[in-house]
């Protein structure tokens, strides 16, 4: 059974595997014929996407789940993570799919014997976000080598920027980033940061994306105009964009703040279309993880 908590842990070509994975699987159905496994979704922090489009995905493979909701949960009494994932698979899970507020909060469950996947980890990493990040690019240019693709916004706490840099650069991707000095990370270097205008101009892929507010210990946006116009893709800026550059934003979306509301569903958008390959790759994930069998019983 494969845990997924990075794509770190993977090669170029075993995630490749899981894109070529996720295209087969696109319209594959179980329905009916559940196979035996339970999954529990763990989300101690906030989710519409990740939440729903693995709940979809799981649906759609035949797949249990297991309802469990944080809020009225023995969490409350004061157990622990561990404690509580320990549970569950005692009680019979077969998997879990955890989004935590700490970073590498994975390290504390080394005592489990199933797998887990990494839903998103504080300021950490979000694997199945960046694998359906990378399908949507694929199907747009086929290659990744020699690709701009310019990340945009509050890089440093984003763990949808960390997990995108790093798979991005190992797929031979040639990664920007652009945002206020203070939210990128010391460690990127001067010649991989451009101003927004610089962007829109060279990249193929421009990534934006959403202000963490809520790993900025307090700190609140005194005018998102001023962001929009400063940092922000407004109409003016998508005018200059390559004939055939995309935009692309893991969501939720501040609309007017990181992008004018407009642009959202443009022509040049995948946002809906990232999500759309959301439920893809996470049946992709879960096939591996289970070791399931593919055996499309009822494809639609
Ligand atoms: N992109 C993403 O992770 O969205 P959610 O927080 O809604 O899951």
């Amino acid at each position: 059974m494969s845990s997924l908590t990075s794509l770190k842990m993977l090669s170029v070509e075993e995630i490749d595997r899981i894109l070529d994975d996720a295209e087969r699987l696109y319209e594959v159905r179980h329905v009916g014929s559940r196979n035996g496994h339970v999954i529990a979704n763990l989300f101690f922090e906030a989710s519409t996407r990740t939440k729903c489009s693995f709940e979809m995905a799981q649906k759609q493979l035949g797949i249990d789940t297991l309802h469990f909701d944080v809020a009225t949960s023995s969490v409350n009494k004061g157990e622990g993570l561990y404690d509580t994932a320990k549970t569950l698979e005692s009680i019979g899970c077969d998997a879990f799919i955890i989004r935590h507020g700490e970073t590498r909060y994975y390290e504390q469950l080394k005592g489990l014997t199933v797998p887990i996947i990494n839903a998103g980890d504080g300021s950490g990493d979000h694997p199945t976000q960046s694998l359906l990040d990378l399908l949507t690019i694929r199907q747009e240019f086929g290659l990744f080598r020699g690709l701009k693709v310019v990340i945009v916004g509050d890089i440093l706490h984003s763990r949808v920027a960390h997990s995108n840099i790093e798979v991005l650069e190992r797929f031979g991707a040639e990664v920007y980033v652009s945002g206020p000095e203070e939210w990128i990370d010391e460690d990127i270097p001067r010649e991989k940061r451009l101003t927004i205008d610089e962007a829109v101009e060279i990249a193929d892929v421009v990534m934006l994306l959403r202000i963490q507010l809520e790993r900025h210990d307090g700190e609140m946006l005194s005018n998102p105009d001023d962001y929009l116009q400063t940092y922000g893709l407004t109409m003016e800026r998508e005018k200059r964009m390559k004939p055939h550059g995309i935009i692309m934003h893991p969501a939720p979306v501040n609309r007017g703040v990181e992008i004018d509301s407009s642009l959202v569903e443009c022509e040049r958008s995948r946002i809906f279309k990232q999500m759309n390959n959301g439920v893809a790759v996470r049946k992709a994930v879960l096939v591996r993880a289970l070791h399931q069998k593919e055996a499309p019983v009822h494809v639609v």
